[in-house]
């Protein structure tokens, strides 16, 4: 019997995982369904409780639900402890285990397919919304020197720093920013409206630039980026397949070639 996924958003038409996971199964020779199920802003709970009632295997959970999400599920694993989200909800013997898979997405994107370590290295995070919070936990797993988030309202940033408690996690306003970052990761939305966060352009120079989106609303970062010096721009395509890559792996047991679907996805967009 075909086994049944579901990513539900709001808006979520635009959404690649029904074709990432698809790629994945035919790689594996796995029997799935994945959808795209776009859901009333009121309606997570209603939506999760049917979907699994049919006999669902597995949701994906984006915008703006994954904070909704992480308050249904009856676990958690780390990451969506720290991050207070869910992006992967895991049947498991009586209930359901959140997950959130963004971060190590992220860290095996720049390992895997940017050659990038993160240990020992100086990273600056812009930002300190929910996508920033949702990648916190794996960053730091990945043993970094340390981790300077700015934010345009330097308050959550100090807040997001206050409520981890980690030596190696420190906020700094965005004006004050001076010297350069071996990786600078824009975790802002700026980019949606084709805007930039106001920083220091000799912060980048010589280091890798990462946008945690991807496509168009990574270029105005990525661009700056690259006028600017970095030696590596690149927008966040491949923490897309690779968080999915994670989610397959925990509901399929079977770890599906990310870079290889990352490249057809490079290849042929839509
Ligand atoms: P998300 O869940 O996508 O992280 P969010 O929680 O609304 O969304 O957070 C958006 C982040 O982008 C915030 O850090 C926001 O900065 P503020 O906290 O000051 O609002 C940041 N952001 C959005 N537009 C920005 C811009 N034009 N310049 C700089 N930062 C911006």
């Amino acid at each position: 019997m075909t086994d049944r996924y579901v990513v539900f958003g709001n808006p979520v038409g635009h959404s690649l995982s029904p074709r990432i996971h698809e790629l994945f199964a035919r790689q594996t020779g796995a029997d799935i369904e994945y959808q795209a199920q776009l859901v009333p802003l009121d309606g997570f709970v209603r939506n999760a409780v049917t979907f699994f009632a049919e006999g669902g295997c597995g949701v994906n959970v984006t915008l703006p639900f994954k904070e909704a999400a992480y308050d249904w599920v009856s676990q958690c694993d780390e990451y969506a402890g720290t991050a207070g989200a869910v992006n992967t909800i895991v049947p498991v013997e009586g209930g359901f285990r959140g997950c959130n898979t963004d971060g190590l997405g992220l860290v095996r994107d720049l390992r895997e397919n940017h050659g990038f370590s993160l240990r020992g290295s100086n990273v600056l995070i812009l930002g300190a919304g929910g996508a920033v919070r949702g990648v916190l936990g794996p960053l730091l797993g990945a043993s970094p020197g340390r981790i300077v988030i700015a934010n345009r309202t330097a308050a959550r940033a100090q807040a997001l720093v206050d409520r981890l408690e980690d030596p190696r996690l420190s906020a700094m306003e965005p004006g004050k920013l001076s010297a350069a970052f071996d990786l600078v990761i824009n975790g802002t939305s700026a980019g949606l409206v084709g805007a930039l966060p106001q920083i220091p352009p000799e912060i980048v120079a010589g280091g890798v630039a990462y946008d945690m989106v991807y496509g168009a609303n990574a270029k105005p970062f990525c661009d700056w980026a690259t006028q600017h010096g970095a030696r590596l721009a690149v927008d966040g395509l491949g923490m897309l397949v690779e968080q999915a890559a994670e989610a397959f792996s925990l509901w399929r047991g079977v770890r599906p070639d990310a870079c290889a679907v990352l490249k057809a996805l490079r290849e042929s967009p839509r």
